[in-house]
């Protein structure tokens, strides 16, 4: 298994809060799809099962970076859209938030791929029809091993 479809937005959301809770320090995800594909919407739900308020979440489309606290961790929401260049990039000094202290999360990430750590979670959105397709691809062990934990728990029922 490596895709769900999320009939609708709660169903994104499930699988985002399902995602937090299972999330560890340094760990950092790039969520890509369309625009309005839900990348915001998953990463609102990955940040609440970390302890945000869901009304602290937005689209950092114009700041580049919001900062929110957890309960325990951290949480760094970028969204690379309006980026020009990899250099503009540096001057926000991505470089040194990413995977350091909390949970990264970063939309458009796949603009700059180059730039992104070795290893994370792609987390790729397909608008359908009706819905949402969503697949998880794993770069590095780690990674790997988070997905199978996420698979499990979702053909249980969570
Ligand atoms: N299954 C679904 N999952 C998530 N969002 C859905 C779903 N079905 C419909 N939607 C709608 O799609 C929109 C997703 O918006 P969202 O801001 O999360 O997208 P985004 O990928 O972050 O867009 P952008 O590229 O502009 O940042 C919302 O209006 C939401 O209600
Ligand atoms: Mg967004």
């Amino acid at each position: 298994m490596n895709n769900i479809y999320c009939k609708d937005e709660e169903k994104t959301e499930k699988l985002g809060h399902l995602l937090g809770t299972l999330l560890s320090d340094g760990d950092v995800l790039c969520l890509s799809g369309d625009l309005g594909a839900g990348k915001t919407c998953l990463a609102k739900a990955v940040a609440t099962a970390l302890g945000v308020s869901p009304s602290d979440v937005n689209s950092p489309t114009f700041s580049l970076m919001n900062i929110y606290k957890g309960s325990k961790l951290e949480i760094k929401h970028f969204d690379l859209y309006r980026l020009n260049s990899a250099e503009e990039l540096e001057d926000i000094g991505f470089g040194e938030y990413v995977g350091n202290n909390g949970v990264t999360l970063i939309e458009w990430g796949e603009l700059f791929q180059e730039e992104l750590p070795q290893e994370y979670l792609l987390v790729k959105i397909v608008k359908e029809e009706t819905g949402r397709r969503i697949f998880l691809e794993a770069y590095g062990s780690h990674y790997k091993e988070l997905c199978e934990k996420v698979w499990t728990l979702v053909n249980a029922g969570n």
